[in-house]
């Protein structure tokens, strides 16, 4: 049985998936080449069936998520949808979202889940799947932060876990706590749209002129840069109160905004991102301890999109009565699809267990595929070779200072390029480090840059290494003090980095952290993602080249080609 899952909203996106392995995922962004795409997913939905050889009617289950008022209006009018996409991106004025309009889009997502709302997206859905050739297929919708739950609860490999979602708001909720217990989920505690830590933090990225479900880690980061404040002084500590399981908002999502507004003015920017970082840390935190408290459950799975703050899943994990925290990779909407997708696997087959190895769920592309692309090129630009142990010679050009563009095997799922579809560079070079984020990828100066480590070099310099390692890049953790000159490229000023510790030794990426090791002494190299700044990360060998050519980088590798330009 082939199961399809579907999410339409922002960030869209398929999974395929057949008894307990996902066969493809992928976002539309990715082909569409438009950051966080919120178009229903065609192009995903075509490529995905076609790159593994399957027809529309190979589709028996397709499952879909989230049916408020609100995203169902979305769906009746794509207009609105669109409209608001342009406006929180910035690419519109924000003038034509007025206060007006900014209340009635608070009040609307926080309406409570009516029957109506669900019966006329599932009709539109239908419809939708219709024109685009499913036939005979049974369509199932669920709950958005049960899918969040079910794509973290069941990869985690734990059997006993609290499972946690927190993000801004979906099917008028804001979190959940649910304990898992032998591959079934139990919700005991849902905390409403209106009491919700990740609006709060929307409005705080959008007050300090960024872009709201998508700079939050920019707020993170130049949190790091401020004078830090004593938390009794701290005035947005107020604006959240942690009763046992219970979340309290101390104003409504818009009067949060407002109240927001005014202390932004008092405060310099980095102590304004500081205070509502610290506001997270403190609450989120005291939530976790009181759930693990209830419960005696001690392993953590977190997801939904506030989880991406891995400055507090650090936190979560450093506590005492945690013992281990696994975070999904694609903890946003952007993961929904695989949430949905696995939840009709375990209603129709009983499945909660799935082999997980990895997040490289996307497209591969062949050496002769990659030969063929290269002698399009008529630029003039470029010249190419074959290289057979490449791994060997990019670990050299690493060792003589160099940037690298690196592209091989299948592309990641989730906003985090894990060595697939990576800008690499020595790790140990402050001058690399801001090369990289003001002339190549054109981003913020104080936006950090993580590391990719052998999971011996994460032992050697990582201070707190806890639970499993985290091969994701969403927990943060602690420099040794005498190691951080080694890693001055990929550290906050903090001390802290946000790592993917490899484990499994054999990948053709794990190979190339070795050659860098034996020439160098460290396993560790600074990874970007393959893609310049406000750009969705590359997909394919001709994303590559396209995006090589408007960068000062000299080297690209594609497979076992070394591309250089002129
Ligand atoms: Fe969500």
């Amino acid at each position: 049985m082939f199961i399809l899952g579907i999410w339409d909203g922002h960030d869209s996106g398929v999974t395929l998936l057949k008894d307990d392995e996902v066969l493809f995922s992928i976002n539309e962004e990715r082909l569409s080449r438009r950051k966080l795409d919120i178009s229903f997913p065609e192009k995903s939905i075509e490529y995905s069936l076609n790159y593994l050889g399957l027809k529309k009617e190979d589709i028996s289950v397709i499952a879909v998520s989230t049916t408020e008022f609100a995203k169902t209006l979305w769906r009746m009018f794509p207009f609105l949808k669109e409209n608001y996409y342009l406006i929180r991106r910035k690419k519109k004025g924000y003038s034509s979202f007025n206060a007006f309009k900014k209340k009635l889009k608070y009040k609307i997502t926080e309406l409570q889940l009516d029957p109506l709302s669900k019966w006329i997206s599932r009709l539109i859905i239908k419809n939708k799947l219709k024109q685009l050739g499913f036939k005979n297929f049974k369509l199932v919708i669920y709950d958005h932060h049960l899918c969040h739950a079910i794509s973290s609860a069941f990869i985690s490999g734990f059997d006993k876990a609290l499972v946690i979602t927190i993000d801004g708001i979906g099917d008028a909720l804001s979190g959940t706590i649910s304990k898992l217990e032998n591959g079934k989920l139990e919700r005991i505690k849902a905390i409403s749209g209106k009491n919700s830590f990740g609006i709060f933090f929307e409005h705080v990225t959008n007050l300090m002129n960024m872009r709201e479900l998508e700079d939050e880690g920019k707020v993170m980061a130049l949190a790091n840069y401020a004078l830090p404040i004593e938390d009794d002084k701290n005035p947005l500590l107020d604006f959240f109160t942690i009763d046992g399981l219970d979340v309290k908002a101390k104003y409504s999502s818009l009067k949060t905004y407002n109240e927001l507004k005014k202390i932004l003015w008092v405060y310099p920017s980095e102590q304004f991102a500081y205070m509502a970082q610290r506001t997270l840390e403190i609450k989120i935190t005291e939530l976790v301890r009181n759930a693990v408290k209830e419960t005696g459950f001690k392993k953590i799975c977190l997801t939904g999109g506030t989880c991406s703050n891995i400055k507090v899943n650090m936190l979560i994990k450093n506590l005492p009565e945690v013992e281990d925290v696994y975070v999904f990779s694609h903890m946003g909407d952007g993961g929904l699809s695989m949430g949905s997708a696995m939840f009709a696997n375990y209603e129709l087959n009983g499945i909660s267990e799935y082999d997980f190895k990895d997040v490289y769920l996307g497209p591969k592309f062949s050496n002769d595929y990659i030969k063929a692309v290269l002698e399009k090129d008529k630029s003039g630009n470029i010249s190419y070779e074959y290289i057979e142990d490449i791994e060997k010679k990019v670990a050299k050009l690493f060792f003589e200072e160099n940037i690298v563009l690196w592209f091989q095997g299948e592309m990641e799922y989730g906003p985090r390029s894990l060595g697939n579809r990576s800008i690499l560079a020595p790790p140990h070079s402050e001058e690399i480090k801001n090369a990289l984020n003001l002339i190549q990828k054109k981003r913020v100066w104080y936006q950090p840059f993580c590391p990719s480590m052998l999971l011996d070099d994460a032992k050697e310099i990582l201070e707190d290494l806890k639970g499993t390692p985290n091969a994701y890049m969403t927990m943060g953790y602690m420099v040794k003090k005498e190691k951080q000159k080694l890693v001055k490229g990929v550290i906050n000023i903090d001390g802290s980095c946000r790592p993917q510790i490899i484990t499994d030794y054999n990948s053709k990426f794990a190979r190339l952290l070795l050659e860098y090791k034996k020439l160098s002494g460290v396993g560790i190299l600074l990874n970007t993602s393959f893609n310049l700044h406000g750009e969705p990360l590359i997909c394919s060998p001709e994303d590559a080249l396209n995006t090589f050519s408007r960068t000062p980088a000299k080297y690209l590798v594609l497979e076992n080609y070394l591309v250089t330009k002129k």
